[in-house]
C-alpha cells in the first residue's frame, strides 16, 4: 500500500428525520433510535485531494468552501479527525486539500452537517479502499456511516437508502447505534417519491447548536420517557410504513416533530427555536388538511424551517397551496422543492 497522491469526489444528500435523534451518550451514540427520509436535491459535494507526506506528524489538511479558504471550519473537521484517527490509521501520512459546497443556498438554516460530513467520509473511505481493495460494498457504506456518525450523528444517515435507521431497535434486528442501514421492512408505494417542501422561515444561524440541544438532555425531566416514547413510535412505524396507512403515518411524524422541540423548551436552560411563522405555517397546513384530504403533513428539524411532506401524487395541488398561502410566512419566499432520493454518489 503506497497510494502517493489523487482525488476523490462524493456527493452526499441530506436527511429528513421521521422518529428524531435528540440525546446522545459517549461517543456519539445515540439515546433513542431515529429513522429518516434521503433527500435528493439537498446535498453536499466534497472532494479531498490528498497527497503522501515525508514525515507523517500531525492532521495536515486545509479546507475550503465554494472555492474560498474557511478557517473557522478547520476545528470540527480537526475534531472529526480525531475522533476517526483509531479507525483511519493513515490519517496522519497525507496532506489533505478537502474543497466541499452544498447545493442548498449558503445561508438558509438547512444544516449541512450531514451531508457535509457524510461526503467527507466517503471520500475518506475511497482512500481505504484504495489502500485496501478487498473492501466491498457493504463493508464500504457500512464504515463510511460509522466514521459519518462520529462528524455528526443524523450524517450516519445520508450514505445509502431511500428509508434509514440508526439506532438499535427491538423490531428492525440489522440495526445498530454504531452505524446507519437501510430500512429493511417493507415499504408501500404511497411512500414512493415521497416530497419534502422546505419552507425557509428562518434563514439565519440558530441560536442553539445541537450539540449543546442534545447535552440538555443529559438530566433532562422528560429524558428517559422522550427515548421511549420513540422507541414506541418506532415500533408503531413499522406496520404503518407496509401499509401505507397515510393518517396513521402524519400522527406519528408531526408528533415527533412536537415531541423533539418540546424537549427544547423544557430544558434547563429553556430555548425555542420555532418562530411566529412556523406556527402560521402548522395551523395553515392544518386547515389546508381539513379543508382537502390531502394527506400534507409538516416535520421540523432543530430549527425554525418547516418541511412538509406530501405524496407525489398530490404535488400539484401542495405547490398552488403553498404559493397562495404559504409562501408568505417564508422568507424572502424562499422554499426548496426536495424529494426522497436513494444516497450518496461517487463522482
Ligand atoms: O446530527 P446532529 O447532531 O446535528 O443532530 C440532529 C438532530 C435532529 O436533526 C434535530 C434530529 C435528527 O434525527 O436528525
Amino acid at each position: 500500500t503506497n497510494i502517493e497522491s489523487g482525488e476523490f469526489t462524493w456527493q452526499s444528500p441530506s436527511n429528513i428525520a421521521l422518529i428524531k435523534y435528540w440525546g446522545k451518550l459517549e461517543n456519539q451514540i445515540p439515546a433513542n433510535p431515529s429513522i429518516s427520509f434521503t433527500l435528493d436535491h439537498c446535498k453536499s459535494t466534497t472532494t479531498l485531494k490528498f497527497k503522501k507526506k515525508e514525515n507523517p506528524g500531525n492532521f495536515d489538511f486545509d479546507f475550503f468552501f465554494e472555492g474560498k479558504e474557511k478557517e473557522d471550519f478547520k476545528p470540527k473537521i480537526r475534531k472529526f479527525f480525531e475522533r476517526i484517527e483509531a479507525y483511519c490509521p493513515y490519517l496522519k501520512d497525507y496532506y489533505f486539500e478537502i474543497h466541499s459546497e452544498n447545493s442548498f443556498p449558503h445561508s438558509s438554516g438547512i444544516a449541512s452537517s450531514a451531508s457535509g460530513m457524510s461526503a467527507l467520509a466517503l471520500c475518506l473511505m475511497q482512500l481505504e479502499k484504495e489502500l485496501n481493495p478487498k473492501i466491498d460494498k457493504e463493508q464500504f457504506n457500512r464504515k463510511a456511516s460509522f466514521l459519518a456518525r462520529l462528524g455528526s450523528g443524523s450524517a450516519s444517515r445520508s450514505i445509502a437508502g431511500e428509508l434509514v435507521v440508526w439506532g438499535k431497535h427491538e423490531y428492525i434486528e440489522s440495526s445498530s447505534d454504531l452505524y446507519a442501514i437501510e430500512y429493511p421492512h417493507q415499504v408501500h408505494k404511497n411512500f414512493k417519491n415521497y416530497q419534502d417542501t422546505i419552507l425557509l422561515v428562518d434563514k439565519g444561524e440558530k441560536q442553539v447548536s445541537s450539540t449543546i440541544g442534545h447535552d440538555l438532555m443529559h438530566g433532562h425531566p422528560f429524558a428517559e420517557k422522550r427515548f421511549e416514547q420513540a422507541n414506541e413510535n418506532l415500533k408503531k412505524l413499522i406496520p404503518v410504513l407496509k401499509s401505507g396507512d397515510l393518517s396513521a403515518f402524519i400522527k406519528i411524524v408531526e408528533r415527533e416533530a412536537l415531541s423533539l422541540h418540546a424537549m427544547m423548551m423544557s430544558s434547563q436552560p429553556y430555548f425555542i427555536l420555532m418562530k411566529p411563522n412556523t406556527l402560521e405555517i402548522i395551523n395553515k397546513i392544518w386547515e389546508f388538511r381539513e379543508a382537502t384530504k390531502i394527506p400534507a403533513c409538516f416535520t421540523l428539524d432543530a430549527g425554525a424551517n418547516v418541511h412538509l411532506l406530501y405524496p407525489d401524487k398530490h404535488k400539484d395541488e401542495v405547490l398552488e397551496f403553498i404559493k397562495n398561502e404559504l409562501v408568505v410566512y417564508c422568507q424572502n419566499a424562499h422554499y426548496i422543492c426536495d424529494q426522497v432520493g436513494d444516497g450518496a454518489k461517487k463522482l
